[in-house]
C-alpha cells in the first residue's frame, strides 16, 4: 500500500522584514521622462563616483592579486597601521591601537549591521540625524529596535527623549548626506555627554570627511568623533570612514572603523564568525590610497568645480541651497514655496536632469531634493547650462 500524497506544508519563509520599500524605484518615471531630453540624460540622484579608481590604487590591488589563503577578519597589521597612521595625519587622532582598527567591507556593512553586531535589540531606541541616509533606520530594524530621528545639530536635551528610554545608539553623520552639515567638536561633545550619561554609544559616519568647501573645515579639517577635543578616552565612541568616495573605490568595498577596543571586538567576534572578511587585494588598495593625498587633493579639486557649477546654475534658476551645507557630496535644494519635493524632481526630469526627492532621507526632507555632485564634467556642464535655460526658470517658478 502506497501513502497518500501529503499537501505541502505552507512555507514559512522567507518571512518579511520590517524593512522599508527600496525606495529607488520610485524614480523610474522620472528617469525614463529625463532620459527623452535631446542632448541626454545627466544623473545626479544617486552618489555614486564616476571618475577612474586612482592608478595607486589599482597597481596595489593587481600587486596583491595572487590571494590563496582566508584574510583576517581584523586586518593585515599592515592595514590596521595604515588607518593608524591616516586617522592621526589627516583627523587629528593620534595613538590609536590595532586593537582599535578593523577594516571593513564598504561602511554601509557596519551602518546596517553594527546595531546586530553590538547586541542591540527590542526595547532599544537608535537615534539618527533627521535628514538621513536611510540605512541608520534599516539597520535599527534588521536588529529589532526602534529608530528615532533627532536633530543632532541641537542640544540633545531638546530632543524629546524621555530619562526612561532605553537608547543604545546616538548615529551622527558628519558630514551629513544629504545635507551636507558640519558638526563642530562642542556640539559633537556634548551630544557624547548625554549619551554616557545613559550608557549609549556614539557612532559617527564620517565618509565624506575629505570634502569640505567652506572655513574654517577646509582649511582646518572636518572634526572626527575620536577628536580629543570632543572627549579626551574613547570609551563608548565609534568612527566609520570609507574610501568610495574619497578615492572612487566603491566598487572596491573599502572601508574602516575605529574605536572603543571593546566595541571593535565585540564587532570583529560576530565578524569572524560570519566570514564578513576584507578581501585581501582589497585590504592592499586600502594600504596604497590612505598613504597617498595627492590623488584625494585632485579628486576634491574635480568635485569643487562641480559643485560650484552646480550652485550657481541652482541658485540662478530659482532654487535654494540649505545655508548650513558647507561638506560632503550633495546639493540640499529647495524650490518656491508649496513645491513638493516629487515636484521638484518632476521638474528636473524636464530638464533632462535626474535628482533624488528629500523624502527618501525622512520627513525633514519635504519640499527639497538632494542633487549629488557625481557625474561627469561634460554632464554637469550640460546641467548649468540646463539649469540657466528660461525653461528652468519657468519650471522653478
Ligand atoms: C552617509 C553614508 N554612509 C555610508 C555610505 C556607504 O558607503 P560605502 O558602503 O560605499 O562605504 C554612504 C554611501 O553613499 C553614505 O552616504
Amino acid at each position: 500500500m502506497t501513502a497518500a500524497p501529503q499537501s505541502p506544508a505552507r512555507p514559512l519563509l522567507p518571512r518579511p522584514l520590517a524593512l522599508p520599500d527600496f525606495p529607488w524605484d520610485t524614480l523610474s518615471p522620472y528617469r525614463e521622462r529625463a532620459a527623452e531630453h535631446p542632448d541626454g540624460v545627466v544623473d545626479l540622484a544617486v552618489g555614486t563616483p564616476v571618475d577612474d579608481t586612482p592608478q595607486v590604487a589599482r597597481d596595489a590591488l593587481a600587486a596583491a592579486s595572487n590571494a590563496p589563503g582566508y584574510p583576517t577578519a581584523v586586518g593585515a597589521p599592515a592595514v590596521r597601521a595604515a588607518i593608524i597612521e591616516w586617522m592621526e595625519r589627516r583627523r587629528g587622532v593620534a595613538g590609536l591601537t590595532q586593537a582599535e582598527v578593523i577594516p571593513t567591507i564598504g561602511s554601509k556593512e557596519s551602518v546596517a549591521l553594527l546595531p546586530l553586531q553590538l547586541g542591540v535589540g527590542p526595547g532599544d531606541l537608535v537615534l539618527h540625524p533627521r535628514a538621513a541616509y536611510p540605512t541608520y533606520d534599516v539597520g535599527a530594524r534588521l536588529a529589532g529596535a526602534r529608530p528615532v530621528p533627532v536633530d543632532t545639530d541641537a542640544d540633545p536635551r531638546t530632543w524629546g527623549i524621555e530619562d526612561s528610554a532605553q537608547v543604545a545608539i546616538v548615529w551622527l553623520n558628519s558630514p551629513g548626506n544629504p545635507d551636507g552639515h558640519v558638526l563642530g567638536v562642542e556640539q559633537m561633545a556634548r551630544i557624547v555627554d548625554w549619551a554616557r550619561a545613559r550608557g549609549a554609544v556614539v557612532i559617527a559616519d564620517e565618509c565624506y570627511a575629505e570634502l569640505a568647501w567652506a572655513e574654517p573645515w577646509a582649511s582646518q579639517g572636518i572634526p572626527s568623533l575620536l577628536d580629543p577635543r570632543v572627549s579626551a578616552d574613547r570609551s563608548g565612541l565609534l568612527a566609520l570612514y570609507s574610501l568610495s568616495k574619497q578615492s572612487n573605490l566603491a566598487g572596491y568595498r573599502a572601508a574602516f572603523l575605529a574605536g572603543d577596543a571593546a566595541l571593535v571586538a565585540a564587532v570583529t567576534e560576530v565578524r569572524k564568525h560570519a566570514g564578513l572578511l576584507v578581501p585581501a587585494p582589497v585590504q592592499a588598495a586600502l594600504v596604497a590610497a590612505l598613504g597617498d593625498e595627492a590623488h584625494v587633493e585632485a579628486q576634491r579639486s574635480v568635485y569643487r568645480a562641480r559643485r560650484q557649477a552646480l550652485a550657481e546654475a541652482s541658485a540662478a534658476a530659482g532654487l535654494v541651497a540649505d545655508p548650513a551645507s558647507v561638506a560632503g557630496l550633495y546639493l540640499w535644494l529647495s524650490g518656491p514655496e508649496g513645491m513638493s519635493a516629487y515636484e521638484l524632481v518632476g521638474a528636473f526630469a524636464e530638464l533632462g536632469i535626474v535628482v533624488a526627492p528629500g523624502d527618501f532621507y525622512g520627513e525633514a526632507g519635504a519640499g527639497r531634493v538632494r542633487m549629488s555632485l557625481t557625474d561627469t564634467d561634460e554632464r554637469v556642464a550640460a546641467a548649468a547650462a540646463r539649469l540657466r535655460s528660461p525653461q528652468a526658470a519657468a519650471l522653478f517658478s
